[in-house]
């Protein structure tokens, strides 16, 4: 197990008084994915993060492929120096994630058997959710369960979790998570659910269906994660959006959205006419869910231009940085910032 703070870091750590509650009344929380090393390296992002956030969450750190560099190995430096952070700031901080397919490390595909598999995850979160209970108030137990296209025949996506336990795995981790941390806020976590599309649509159905066979089964899940990395070459589907949201609020679950960002490839160049339509994006995004609930936290995937995953997939053919993010890459505040300010401050 590593983890020890630096006493450089220690210093950095001034606190600060205690921010507004997170739930209920009031301003619904805001919140960003961060990155550790800027956290502590880069004062302007840092005051960036405390300025306008009240929650955090690892951007990396607590997913497989950063804490489990090896079957024998936790290496929880990044989560633990995040939470300091937050701990220290007054912010709150949420799990990212639990039980993914994605940036796993590759040890894991030597997985062979059901067994084999099922004693792996649930010793990971025992392990993880264990170290943080009590601090950790909201984790993404489940990210992406959905298949990308999913049918009646597959609608659960390929994951090592999937193949070697079937859909079970989603109860399994849900259920190990509860155990782990009674009090803990448990969220199966999902993208592309405001498309107008076939597969929007389906999305959207497979998703309801997972979720309503999962509380009839009296599994632990208490909220759902939008993602909202929203494609700006497709209208907002605000009428299946608000339904889909709807549904969610009538089973008694929450609503979170958790990694809010607009991929602004196909957008025009001028940055003023970009971010003006980004800014629209989102509030089209974020109306058509307030339509149906009020959200327990608005999170961005990133709070600035200067750090987005946006350019590893969706490089801008005009060459010109991404601008999917609600502060520019000098960190000041764009059109989008005032859209969730004015949507997070709208419900009273
Ligand atoms: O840290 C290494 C660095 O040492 C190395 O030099 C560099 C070059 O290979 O890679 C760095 O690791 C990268 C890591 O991000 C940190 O930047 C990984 O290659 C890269 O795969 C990883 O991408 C992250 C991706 O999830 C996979 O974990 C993105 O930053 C992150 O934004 C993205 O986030 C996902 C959410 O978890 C789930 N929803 C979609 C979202 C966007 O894809």
């Amino acid at each position: 197990m590593l983890g020890a703070l630096s006493t450089s870091t220690a210093s950095l750590l001034a606190p600060m008084a205690a921010r507004a509650n997170t739930r209920g009344k009031g301003p619904i929380p805001y919140g960003a994915a961060v990155r550790t090393d800027p956290l502590y390296d880069d004062p302007a992002y840092q005051k960036a993060i405390l300025d306008y956030c009240q929650v955090i969450v690892g951007e990396g750190g607590l997913k497989w492929i950063d804490l489990r560099p090896d079957r024998h190995i936790f290496d929880f430096t990044q989560p633990d120096r995040q939470l300091a952070f937050a701990e220290a700031h007054g912010l709150e901080m949420r799990g990212h994630t639990l039980a993914w397919h994605g940036a796993m490390p590759d040890w894991t595909e030597t997985i062979a058997s059901a067994e084999e598999a099922r004693n792996e995850l649930v010793s990971h979160i025992h392990t993880v959710v264990g170290r943080y209970k009590g601090r950790i108030p909201s984790w993404d137990v489940c990210n992406e369960p959905i298949a990308e296209r999913p049918t009646r025949n597959a609608p659960i996506r390929d994951s090592i979790w999937q193949r070697h336990l079937g859909r079970d795995y989603i109860e399994l981790a849900l259920r190990t998570t509860a155990a782990a941390d009674p009090a803990a806020r448990l969220v199966i976590n999902d993208y592309n659910f405001e498309q107008p599309t076939d597969e929007g649509r389906a999305r959207r159905k497979f998703f309801l269906d997972l979720i309503r066979d999962l509380k009839a089964r009296g599994a632990p899940l208490h909220a759902v994660g939008i993602q909202g990395h929203i494609q700006s070459d497709t209208a907002i589907d605000r009428s299946g959006l608000t339904a889909f949201v709807a549904e969610i609020d009538a089973m008694g679950l929450g609503v979170l959205v958790t990694e809010l960002d607009v991929i602004d490839k196909p957008l025009p160049g001028p940055e003023p006419e970009r971010d003006a339509a980004v800014a629209n994006i989102a509030k089209q995004f974020l109306s058509a869910i307030g339509a149906a609930c009020r959200p327990e936290a608005v999170l961005t995937w990133g709070i600035s231009d200067r750090f987005t995953w946006v350019p590893i997939w969706f490089t801008r053919d005009d060459g010109l940085p991404n601008r999917p993010l609600p502060l520019d890459a000098d960190y000041q505040p764009k059109p989008m910032m005032q859209v969730i300010q004015d949507f997070t401050h709208s419900f009273g």
